[in-house]
Parts: structure tokens; sequence; C-alpha cells
């Protein structure tokens, strides 16, 4: 497939909202599809709050274990496309639901976590939030005696008010809006398509394959992120 170059100059404000199929090629696995986490791992009692009050000490060993498998994972070529095409775009945002911090290895600055990062956990009791460094010792207590929960969105948890208004506004005033590697069925995520095409943004979707809101898009580029992205943004 010959992937036409967008000539991002010829665009205002342009968005990258990723899903795990922007990490897949670092290693990193999907959530759903063939190998993904939840096809391995029953969310309900590993990554929701019911499960975390259950069993906090359980809920904290899968996160390390995710975490653990993350070490070795370096961003890819497209990663590196998107930062680079912000260093020299006056107005690229990312906005993903990963919580992988490749985009922030790769150089990328503007970068909005709708599901927050593993590298922090935040206190139970007091809500602090702590950085976790890639090779230290992971505190599963805070200083104060209340578990640390990694400072990510589980299921059934309310998203970060203040990160989705601020996700919303930019991509209502964007005039591209490239999905790269999601499946798009998680709210609200899953309506910032809509959203993009009712600012009258450009849509382009970066997938392997066509998913539910494939229809919604302008332009569905079929292949790896770290093949596509190249081409897409020179
Ligand atoms: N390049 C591009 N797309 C890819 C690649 C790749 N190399 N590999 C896989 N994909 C696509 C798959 O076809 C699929 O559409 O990436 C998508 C991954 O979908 P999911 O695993 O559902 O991941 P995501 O859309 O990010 O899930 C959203 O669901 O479980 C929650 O919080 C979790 O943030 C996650 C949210």
């Amino acid at each position: 497939m010959t992937i036409q170059s967008l000539e991002p100059d010829k665009y205002n404000s342009i968005v990258l909202f990723t899903g795990a199929g922007m990490s897949a090629e670092s290693g990193v696995p999907t959530y759903r599809g063939a190998g993904g986490i939840w096809s391995r791992y029953n969310w309900e009692e590993v990554a929701c709050e019911t499960a975390f009050r259950a069993d906090p000490a359980g809920v904290l060993e899968f996160h390390d274990h995710r975490r653990k498998l993350l070490e070795p994972c370096r961003p890819h070529a497209g990663h590196a496309v998107i930062a680079g095409l912000e260093k020299r775009h006056p107005s690229v945002a990312v906005i993903t639901q990963n919580i992988d911090g490749l985009h922030q290895q790769a150089g990328s600055e503007r970068v909005i976590e709708l599901h927050g990062s593993l590298w922090r956990v935040r206190c139970t009791d007091e809500g602090r939030i702590i950085d976790l460094q890639r090779d230290g010792e992971w505190p599963r207590k805070c200083d104060c005696g209340a578990w640390l929960r990694p400072d990510i969105t589980w299921f059934g948890d309310q998203l970060n008010h203040a990160v989705m208004r601020q996700a919303d506004e930019i991509i209502r005033g964007c005039d591209l809006f490239i999905a790269v590697g999601t499946s798009g069925v998680v709210w609200p995520a899953a309506g910032f398509p809509q959203l993009a095409k009712s600012g009258g943004a450009l849509c382009v979707e970066i997938n392997t394959e066509d998913n539910e809101m494939s229809g919604l898009y302008d332009t569905r580029l079929r292949g790896p992120a770290g093949e596509v992205l190249p081409e897409l943004l020179k």
C-alpha cells in the first residue's frame, strides 16, 4: 500500500489519538484481539476498585507484572515521527489511552493521558501522586500507611474531568484527527471521531484491521503504526 503523505503543514491543529495498537510494535500487548490482555486476565479480578478492595496485594501484583513487562519496551518509529512532528509544527497534541509512557519516552511533550500512567501511583488516603522509576522498587504502601494504587483508570472509575475537558476542547478545535491503534470501543474515547468531525476535521484511522468505528473515518489506512506513520507524516 503506498501511503500518501498528509503534508501536516497544511493543517493548523493536529491530534494523534492513540490506543494499545500504537504500542504493539514496541512489544506491549494490546487489550483485545489475539493474545490481548483481557483474553488472558479477567479485568473484574485485576483492574477495578472492587477487586482492589478485595485483594489489594493481588491487584498490585498484576500491575507490578505489567510494569515489569514494560521495562524493556522502547518507542518505535511511529512514536518518534509523532515526537518529531510536535517539534516542527505549532499545534500537535497526543491524546492517548495508553498508560505505558512510550510517547513521552520518544520525546512527545504535549501528551494527554486519558487513562493515567502505570509509572505513577496514588495514595488511596491522601490522593498524593508518586512517580515511579523504571528500574526501582515500586512501593505498595504510602508513608501514611495507606495503600498506593496505580494512577490509572480502572473499569468503573470516573475519568479525570479536567483531562476529559482538555481533550474535548482540543479535539473540537483540530482540523486533522488521526486515530492510531484503537478498537474505539471504550467511551468516551469512542465518541472522539464524531467530535472531531463536528469541528470539521479530516479524520484518518491507522489500524491493522477494521473495527466498529472505522466507518466514521474519512480515510482508513491498514497497516502497522510503526510503518504507516512515518509515511503519512513525513
Ligand atoms: N498498528 C496499528 N494498530 C494495531 C496494531 C499495530 N501494530 N496492532 C494492533 N492494532 C489495533 C487492533 O486492530 C485494535 O483495533 O489496535 C487496536 C487495539 O485495540 P484494544 O486492544 O481494544 O486497545 P484500545 O483501543 O487502546 O483499548 C481502549 O480499553 O481496556 C481498556 O483501558 C483499556 O485503554 C484501554 C481501552
